[in-house]
């Protein structure tokens, strides 16, 4: 009898082998891909394939600069120096988790309509318009200014969504787009840029 990763054989002690009684776990399995990034599986939810497919495309755009825009977010909370060092880190690790919430939400939305969400931060890092930046630290304003301009630019793309989704009767993406994404980044733009405005703090 052959042996692979799928028959693991156990021997007994009295040297017999039982392959299916083996609890072996099946590992180094590989396969082929069964659904290509950018396509989309039929599910019955009366919706047209196009527009499954737009919203899939501009919810994985959506969803990339997300990640983006959560992994800025973590590097600010590490990086964050100076005399607003406590209250910035605190906030810019709450606006993270939020952000990795919407991630999330996002993705699974992408995997609702049929489609492939992006993960993997290599795809992610290819599909992003969101600038990199440098690979030290910052200025504090520096770095609240470039998440203000990462959340403008993540707001534009769900401001066109939420049109396309509205004209393709995908209310369940839209309502995400509107009640989830946007307000959460409208909230979020309110508490960054009220640490931007250039006022005394001690004396009027
Ligand atoms: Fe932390």
């Amino acid at each position: 009898m052959t042996t692979d990763a799928r028959t693991p054989n156990v021997s007994s002690s009295n040297g017999a082998t039982a392959p299916s009684e083996s609890s072996q776990p099946l590992i180094h399995q590989h396969g082929r891909e069964i659904q290509a990034f950018g396509t989309v599986r039929q599910f019955p939810i009366a919706l047209s394939y196009e527009a499954r497919m737009e919203s899939c495309q501009l919810l994985n755009q959506v969803l990339a600069d997300t990640m983006i825009l959560y992994s800025h977010y973590k590097k600010h909370h590490w990086l964050v120096r100076g005399h607003t060092f406590y209250q910035l880190h605190l906030l810019l690790d709450k606006h993270a988790d939020e952000q990795l919430e919407l991630v999330d939400l996002i993705a699974e939305r992408v995997q609702t309509l049929g489609g492939i969400a992006i993960a993997d931060p290599r795809h992610v890092a290819e599909v992003t318009t969101i600038p990199r930046p440098p690979d030290g630290a910052e200025e504090v304003p520096a770095m609240l200014s470039r998440l203000l301009e990462a959340h403008e630019l993540i707001i534009t793309n769900v401001r066109d969504a939420i049109t396309a989704t509205a004209a393709n009767r995908d209310d369940g993406t839209n309502d995400l787009l509107m009640s989830d994404v946007l307000r959460r980044h409208e909230l979020q733009v309110w508490f960054l840029a009220e640490h931007l405005v250039d006022t005394p703090a001690t004396r009027a």
